[in-house]
């Protein structure tokens, strides 16, 4: 068998595109040789059977959290991607299964953190400090065999636009505006980010033949260019023709239909209401998008672009 790159979150939103990229870089460098091997829990799920037609890959199925240090032994597991879920148990699951890497010997892994102001140990919203927690474990000499780099993005903008999409989407069918949510502060630019982008970064960085530059690593990813609230709602206006009349901005009345959905600590899902707030406090503009990024591979994709795509889509 031959060294493996470990593609976990394939099916993702950002997992999808390391998997489409990844074949074509490792062309003609010293990890040609190398296998690349994309997980799924569900390999019959359209967005797996979809990864199972690329050349150069092979998907498997298996539910990471599950995953010891024998498999990756007995894959020989070289490099890894990993987008984790945000549960409440994230840091156990993540922390376990790269505890696992370092034992069975993986040499580097590419990981997708969170919007860089909020890696902070006094965040309120309880998976920004599950990230920042990981990447501390991480930088503790006990795993120095681990070579890592942790990706900070800015929030995805095919999430943070769906409710203006679908606000556009309800108009055209029925001709009325319903209320239009958007999670930006009305005023303050920020530079979301597609996730499609971000799992094309990851991919260079998996295919560095010298991966030490980028080793312990914690870059800031955004998208090319700043958005404000006012400018989406304006996008909303050229599309359905009209003034929009009730724009709702800073809207993080979802995170209430969560609590009501989940078994888990009503105060811990509650703390994702705290998430956006550094970047209403403008902490995540375009311009803090690391340099390192920028010679890498500079997202392109913009908020307008997206928008377009989302309700073509
Ligand atoms: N959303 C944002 O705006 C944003 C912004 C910045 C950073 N992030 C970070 O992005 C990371 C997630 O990346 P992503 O959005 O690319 O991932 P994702 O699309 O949420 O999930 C990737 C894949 O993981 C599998 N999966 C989902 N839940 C799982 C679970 N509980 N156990 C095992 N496997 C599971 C699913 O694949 P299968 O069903 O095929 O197994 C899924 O397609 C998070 O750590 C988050 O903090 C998000």
């Amino acid at each position: 068998m031959a060294p493996t790159v470990l593609i976990v979150g394939a099916t993702g939103n950002t997992g999808r595109s390391v998997v489409e990229t990844l074949p074509k870089l490792l062309e003609n460098t010293k990890l040609s040789s190398h296998q690349i091997i994309a997980l799924t829990r569900s390999a019959s799920s359209p967005s797996a059977q979809a990864l199972a037609k690329l050349p150069g890959v092979e998907l498997a199925e298996q539910n990471w959290v599950e995953i010891d240090d024998t498999w990756l032994r007995e894959h020989e597991v070289a490099r890894i991607f990993i987008a984790s879920h945000v549960q409440p148990n994230q840091f156990a699951e993540e922390g376990q299964f790269l505890l696992n890497a370092l034992r069975a010997g993986a040499k580097y892994v590419v990981r997708i953190s969170t919007t860089a102001a909020n890696v902070r140990p006094d965040i309120p919203a309880y998976y920004a400090r599950a990230h920042w927690a990981i990447e501390t474990m991480l930088s503790q000499p006990e795993f120095k065999e681990l070579h890592w780099t942790s990706l900070q993005p800015n929030a995805f903008m095919s999430l943070a636009l769906a409710t203006t999409a679908g606000f556009i989407q309800d108009f055209r069918k029925s001709g009325k505006q319903g209320p239009l949510s958007i999670i930006l502060d009305a005023s303050t630019p920020t530079g979301l980010i597609d996730p499609y982008d971000v799992g094309v970064v990851a991919a260079h960085l998996l295919a560095q033949e010298d991966i030490t530059p980028h080793n312990q690593a914690r870059y800031v990813l955004n998208g090319p260019e700043d958005v404000t609230g006012e400018q989406i709602a304006k996008m909303a206006e050229q599309y359905i023709g009209e003034p929009v009349e009730d724009v709702r901005f800073k809207d993080v009345a979802f995170v209430d239909q969560m609590v009501a959905a989940s078994s888990e600590s009503k105060n811990v899902i509650g703390s994702i209401k705290f998430a956006p707030v550094t970047i209403w406090e403008g902490k995540a503009k375009a311009e803090t998008t690391s340099k390192e990024i920028l010679d890498l591979y500079a997202p392109e994709r913009t908020a307008g672009e997206m928008l377009k795509q989302l309700i073509e889509a």
